[in-house]
Parts: structure tokens; C-alpha cells; sequence
């Protein structure tokens, strides 16, 4: 348990959370618009409004935060990799979405800071704080709208090119974001083995999810890739049927997360290579570079768990 005073710890968590979940929430909004019919009008203006919503939190952030996370969350490639600008410029380039990479390159230049920090004022905490209940709004709205596309697109009242689980997904991922700014809303630190645990609960199945995605997009010529895919999709169900659904500790939990550890650096090292081939145009498939990036960034922001608890 840290012994940062509150108000640091509420800060600094605070921005480190926004930072690595608004960009991940406003890139859902950008495969969706990549997979929705043109004819879905109401459904493509949803969408590129969640995306603008999310992109001025992400500004809003940024500006806010600049000496003020920490060096750990900086250098862990959770909220941008070497490779995040490029997949975004190809992306546009090649689907004609708006993403706004200016905010990227703003990113690029954030400065760590460290704790304690003297001098944080009370209006940074407020200004935090109104920021973090008018994201909690909207991302309450993002899984309701979530929800729907899913339910739309089971029931064949929608059509798009994306597998419907992944709908599912992207929504649990926005309803885990929403519980962990509530947390920090409500000033709640947990123990460190309980947040351990539903961790590891949460990014395992999460992992699985993106292995078992990823080896439904890639072409049926990339055999060796798709057994890879198959592969990790297996090595992280293992993992996940060793909990509970009550997120009691398994027994045997420090050896459970060492595996984790090490099937969460191979399947990091796995999207890397594939983020790479992709933006040199040597895997064939319907992942886009910034797929597969955002994949890695949630990947590396898993591992940085791991490796902080373990
Ligand atoms: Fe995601
Ligand atoms: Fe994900």
C-alpha cells in the first residue's frame, strides 16, 4: 500500500488512468467508423461524436498533466508506442477517418514527475476531479451505446465488418475504466492481493479476447501467425480458468501470475512483430497497424501491473 498523501495519489492516478483509457476508448470509435455501412447514418454520427467527446478529454488531460505522472507509466508504451504516430498516419491515409494526431505529437512531449510533489494546488484536484465525473458521464453513455450496436448487430438489425465479440469487448473494457474512476472518485484504496487478483482476472480473459481476434483476422494464407494466434488464445484460457468468479485468490496465486507474467511478454512481443509487418505491408489480413497497437499499449499497461505487484 503507497504512502503518498491522498491528494497526490488521487492526482497522479487520476491522470495516468485518463491518459491510457480515453485514447483506447476514442480508438474503438475509430475501428467502429472503419467498419460500419455507409448507409448507418445515426450510428456513424454517434460514433464520431464519442470519438470528438473523447478526444477533447484526452486533450484536456494531457494539458493537465505534464510533470505529473510518474516515469514507470511514461516508459511503459501503454499510452503511445515508437510505432502509434505511424499507425495513425496510415490510417488515415488509408480509410480517410479523422484522428487527431496533433494531440499524439502533444503527447510525445510529456515529462514525468515524481512523488510527493510540493505545491499541487486544491483547483488541480477540482479541475481533476470535474474532469473525471464528466468522463464517467460519458463513457456510461459509450457502453450503453456499446450494448446497443451489439445487441443491433446479433439480432440483424445492423450489419458491420467487425466480429460482433468484439462489441462485447470494447464494452467491458469502457465498464472496467468506469469502476476504476469511480474508485479513485470515491478516494477507495483496495488491498493490493484483491486488486491483484481481479487484475489478472480482467487482462487475462481481456488477452485471450485479442489472441482469439487476432487469429480470425489475419488472411488463411498466414498459417504460422494464426497458430501463434490459436496458441496464445489457449495459453491465456489456461490462465483463466485458474479463478474464481468471486475473485478470491486461486491457490497458488504467485505462481499463476509468474505465467501470466511470462505469457503476457510473449504475446506483447507477438502484437509488437505484427504492428511492425503490418506497417511494412508484409502480413496479410484485416488488422489495421493501429489495431494491433492498441492491442500492444493495452498489453503493456497489463505488464506494468505485473510487474509492479509481483
Ligand atoms: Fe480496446
Ligand atoms: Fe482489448
Amino acid at each position: 500500500m503507497t504512502t503518498i498523501p491522498m491528494t497526490e495519489y488521487y492526482i497522479q492516478k487520476s491522470l495516468e488512468l485518463n491518459l491510457f483509457w480515453i485514447r483506447i476508448i476514442k480508438e474503438h470509435f475509430i475501428f467502429m467508423q472503419a467498419n460500419l455501412m455507409c448507409q448507418d447514418v445515426p450510428y456513424i454520427q454517434q460514433t464520431e461524436e464519442f470519438k470528438s467527446q473523447f478526444e477533447g478529454f484526452l486533450h484536456e488531460t494531457i494539458c493537465l498533466a505534464n510533470g505529473l505522472i510518474g516515469s514507470e507509466v511514461l516508459l511503459s508504451g501503454e499510452l503511445l508506442t515508437d510505432k502509434t504516430l505511424s499507425a495513425e498516419r496510415k490510417t488515415v491515409e488509408l480509410t480517410g477517418i479523422k484522428i487527431g494526431i496533433p494531440i499524439t505529437v502533444e503527447e510525445c512531449n510529456l515529462t514525468p514527475g515524481t512523488l510527493p510533489m510540493p505545491g499541487l494546488s486544491p483547483e488541480l484536484a477540482a479541475n481533476i476531479s470535474s474532469l473525471n465525473e464528466r468522463i464517467i458521464t460519458c463513457a456510461c453513455s459509450v457502453a450503453e451505446f456499446m450494448e446497443k450496436v451489439y445487441q443491433d448487430v446479433i439480432h440483424c438489425r445492423l450489419y458491420t465488418t467487425k466480429l460482433p465479440s468484439i462489441y462485447a469487448h470494447q464494452r467491458r473494457e469502457t465498464l472496467n475504466y468506469i469502476k476504476l474512476l469511480r474508485r479513485l472518485q470515491n478516494h477507495q484504496r483496495l488491498d493490493p492481493q484483491f486488486i491483484i487478483v481481479e487484475e489478472e482476472m480482467f487482462w487475462n480473459y481481456n488477452m485471450m479476447v485479442h489472441a482469439e481476434a487476432m487469429r480470425q483476422l489475419l488472411d488463411f494464407s498466414e498459417q504460422a501467425m494464426i497458430k501463434k494466434a490459436n496458441d496464445f488464445a489457449q495459453r491465456f484460457h489456461n490462465l483463466v480458468s485458474k479463478f474464481r468468479d468471486d475473485a478470491k485468490p486461486p491457490v497458488g496465486l504467485k505462481q499463476i501470475t509468474s505465467e501470466s507474467r511470462r505469457a503476457t511478454v510473449a504475446i506483447r512481443d507477438f502484437k509488437a512483430t505484427s504492428t511492425d509487418r503490418i506497417l511494412e505491408c508484409q502480413l496479410k489480413g484485416v488488422m489495421s497497424a493501429l489495431l494491433t497497437d492498441h492491442l500492444l499499449r493495452e498489453t503493456n499497461y497489463y505488464l506494468r501491473i505485473l510487474n509492479a505487484k509481483v
